[in-house]
């Protein structure tokens, strides 16, 4: 597994996509007792949580080389978790039926804040409907009609950047990615307009997003898990984004042209369940919210360690800013594309994900019992040397003639729980970093990278990405 890079096997193969087969999924109760338990991690159970909350990269690369490609840690959840970073683990889990290992996102920090009924947040039949209801305005055609909103607002956001300044880039990000979001939900074209309840939702998102890098609030997040009700200061921020949210849902039922529109709350006031009957206003809150917060500072965060990456190293940055500039728009697309695949395996913004398996599961040489629940380290996956020679360096040649692999490039998970806002999400980087690699020179404030700080589930840049504008083209 921890073979260096250098080791004749990794020369002469195509290894994106290749590990080693490793046995996994449900096994019966004498297989599994046939089998060891994944090895734990040799740490207080206090000392495992916090480290894991602060410093998971080194956390999880650390207990692997110590380990092995799966172990088991106390604390963080009921159970666990167990965490694996084999493709063939991560393809049993995706593949499974839901009912047998539903996702763990029932069970994250986010479910006191954006309730039990979403589509992040809801397991079974309501997560099936709730998913089959988002689909079509979140697909791939569907999207292209918010392209051009989406040049604008880059454009626009690069035209105020003060040249020979630093700035920081994750803040400026966001402000596109809330717009386009904002956009989709409600149908308002850029930013909404003042004294409206969807201004005033705007605001306290922004409030909301800002408050929760504070160390408080990020231990606030940790008395969330395993509770149903909001506690802490997770709760006074949460009535503060309650108010305009039920604002903003009373407004547009009253409204006349709800049939007519074709924004996603116009959409799911209309949604009718098999008896007839409709989302109630806690729903709608819980889906909107969702929306609106997995939706944009994913986003914007994943584009932010792009830039982080980019600006630390030269020849890839020469590459995409060549291929932008050369009026050549196929190698444009298409460098901008692997830029983008590159940083996300890299800097995965949500590093990990998990499913809780309902019957004992196989895992290589282990076997877990029922109701464990197993994760899935995007991080410790993305860097697997066996799949991707020289993992630290930030290459986006690698992927040239080369597709990402299903269960070994998971930046937004997979199976019936993929997330819903992949394509939106890449249409957004794409056109974001073309117009920033076009327009823009920057260079890094400083040479040391940026590490990650944990915030809520994501990994974001500790200093927010922060680059000095050397010069803009019009
Ligand atoms: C770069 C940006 C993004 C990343 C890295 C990301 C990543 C993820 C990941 C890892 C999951 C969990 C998947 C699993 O457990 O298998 C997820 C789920 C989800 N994401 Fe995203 N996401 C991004 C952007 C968005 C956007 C723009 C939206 C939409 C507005 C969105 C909405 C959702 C929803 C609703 C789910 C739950 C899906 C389900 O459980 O059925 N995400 N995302």
């Amino acid at each position: 597994m921890t073979l260096a890079p250098e080791s004749p096997v990794h020369d002469d193969r195509p290894l994106i996509g290749a590990a080693p087969p490793s046995p996994a999924g449900p096994i019966d109760d004498a297989e599994a007792a046939s089998l060891p338990l994944p090895p734990m991690v040799d740490l207080p159970k206090t000392i495992q949580t916090l480290r894991f909350n602060q410093r998971q990269i080194d956390f999880v690369f650390g207990a692997r080389r110590r380990l092995g490609e799966v172990f088991r840690m106390r604390g963080i959840i009921p159970g666990g978790p167990v965490i694996t970073s084999h493709p063939d683990h991560v393809q049993s889990l995706f593949k499974a039926k839901p009912d047998l290992a539903p996702s763990l996102t029932a069970e994250s920090p986010l479910r006191p804040i954006v309730g039990p009924n979403s589509t992040l947040t809801a397991n079974g039949p309501r997560h099936l409907r709730q998913r089959k209801l988002l689909l079509p305005p979140f697909h791939g055609e569907a999207i292209e009609k918010y392209m051009d909103m989406i040049r604008d607002a880059a454009e626009h956001e690069i035209d105020r950047w003060p040249v020979g300044k630093e700035i920081e880039l994750a803040p400026r990000m966001q402000a596109i990615t809330l717009d386009v979001i904002m956009s989709g939900i409600f149908g308002i074209e850029g930013k909404p307009q003042r004294g409206t309840p969807e201004a005033a939702l705007r605001r306290a998102i922004r409030g909301l997003v800002e408050v929760s890098t504070w160390k408080i609030a990020q231990l606030g997040e940790l008395m969330n898990i395993g509770s149903d009700e909001p506690v802490g200061i997770t709760k006074a921020g949460l009535e503060f984004l309650d108010r305009p949210t039920y604002a903003v849902i009373a407004q547009r039922r009253r409204a006349a042209d709800v049939e007519e529109r074709g924004d996603i709350l116009s959409l799911l006031l209309q949604a009718r369940t098999e008896d007839g009957e409709g989302l109630t206003d806690h729903e709608l809150r819980d889906e909107l919210l969702t929306l609106v917060l997995a939706g944009h500072e994913t986003t914007a965060n994943s584009l932010a360690w792009a830039w982080e990456r980019l600006v630390r190293t030269p020849a890839a940055y020469d590459r995409l800013r060549d291929a932008t500039r050369g009026g050549d728009a196929a190698l444009s697309e298409k460098v901008v594309e692997q830029t983008i695949t590159e940083a996300m395996r890299s800097r995965p913004v949500i590093p990990i994900i998990g499913r809780r398996v309902k019957v004992p599961w196989r895992l290589g040489d282990y076997a877990v019992p029922a109701d464990t629940p197993v994760t899935m380290s995007i991080l410790l996956i993305h860097h697997r040397e066996d799949v991707y020679p020289d993992p630290f360096a930030f290459r986006p040649e690698r992927w040239e003639g080369q597709k990402p692999g299903t269960y070994t490039w998971i930046p937004f998970g997979g199976g019936t729980r993929r997330c819903l806002g992949a394509a939106l999400a890449m249409a957004e980087q794409r056109v974001v970093m073309e117009a920033m690699a076009r327009r823009l020179d920057l260079v890094a404030d400083r040479p040391e990278p940026e590490t990650a700080i944990h915030r809520n589930v994501t990994m974001i840049p500790s200093r927010n990405a922060r680059v000095k504008v050397v010069s803009r083209a019009a």
